[in-house]
């Protein structure tokens, strides 16, 4: 959310009503800034205002950041008609303010990173940044050398005219390797095994931009990033 902003919008998205009721409500003097009430819905306020409705204050949660081991089975979107998203897994108010860095498919597990701040979470998700992803995948056959040399030099994922951009990837067995990519394309680690005739078995995030999945959060389990993990992206 931006400061300043309309006093009727920072009622409805923090109180999180619709903006028809956070009008209502001022009209009905049910509303007061910094202990006085106003029936100005345009007024101008910011996160140090006291804004409270019906004796209640209602609190800015400020910029937020979060990481997630997502779990098989859920979606990375804001709402889904079938399945439930990673956002159903958070217990925090005024949900509608995150959006997710940098989707995993619905059987990829591992990190995810989920913010309120835009400008944040384009350092992270823009191709332009190039900041790398780490990727653990089984995978249905050995890699050959040669394979391993087309993935760190780019190849041709199906339907795209560009050959990837370079890779690393660290063999750990035979059927499993890290792969560190700059990118965040559509099914991205999965197609550039295809490229190479092979196939992802499982797959699993281990970090982002140099954040890494904390080993103390289970399948299902959010923690909030500390200040260091934040600013480490920018
Ligand atoms: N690449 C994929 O193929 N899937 C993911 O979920 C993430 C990267």
């Amino acid at each position: 959310m931006k400061f300043p902003c309309r006093l009727d919008k920072f009622i409805s998205n923090l109180a999180e009503i619709p903006r028809t009721h956070a009008k209502a409500a001022i009209k009905k003097k049910r509303v007061t800034v910094n202990g006085e009430v106003t029936r100005q819905l345009d007024k101008q306020v910011t996160e140090q205002d006291e804004i409270m409705l019906d004796g209640e204050v209602i609190t800015y949660q400020g910029l937020r950041y979060i990481m997630l081991n997502k779990p098989e089975g859920y979606v990375c979107a804001n709402s889904d008609d079938l399945h439930d998203t990673v956002l159903d897994l958070l217990d925090e108010p005024n949900m509608s303010e995150l959006h997710i860095a940098g989707r995993l498919d619905i059987d990829t597990t591992g990190l995810v990173l989920i913010s309120n701040d835009g400008q944040w979470t384009h350092q992270i998700t823009s191709p332009k940044k190039q900041k790398y992803k780490t990727y653990l995948a089984e995978i249905a056959q050995p890699l050959e050398d040669a394979d391993i040399e087309a993935l760190e030099t780019g190849v041709q994922l199906h339907g795209e005219r560009e050959l990837t951009l370079p890779a690393k990837v660290e063999v750990i067995a035979p059927y499993q390797i890290r792969l560190h990519i700059v990118e965040g394309k559509y099914h991205q680690v999965k197609r550039m095994l295809a490229a190479v005739g092979n196939k992802v078995v499982t797959l699993h995030r281990e970090s982002i931009a140099g954040i890494a999945l904390d080993d103390d959060l289970a399948p299902g389990e959010y923690r909030f990033l500390t200040e260091q993990e934040v600013t480490s992206v920018l």
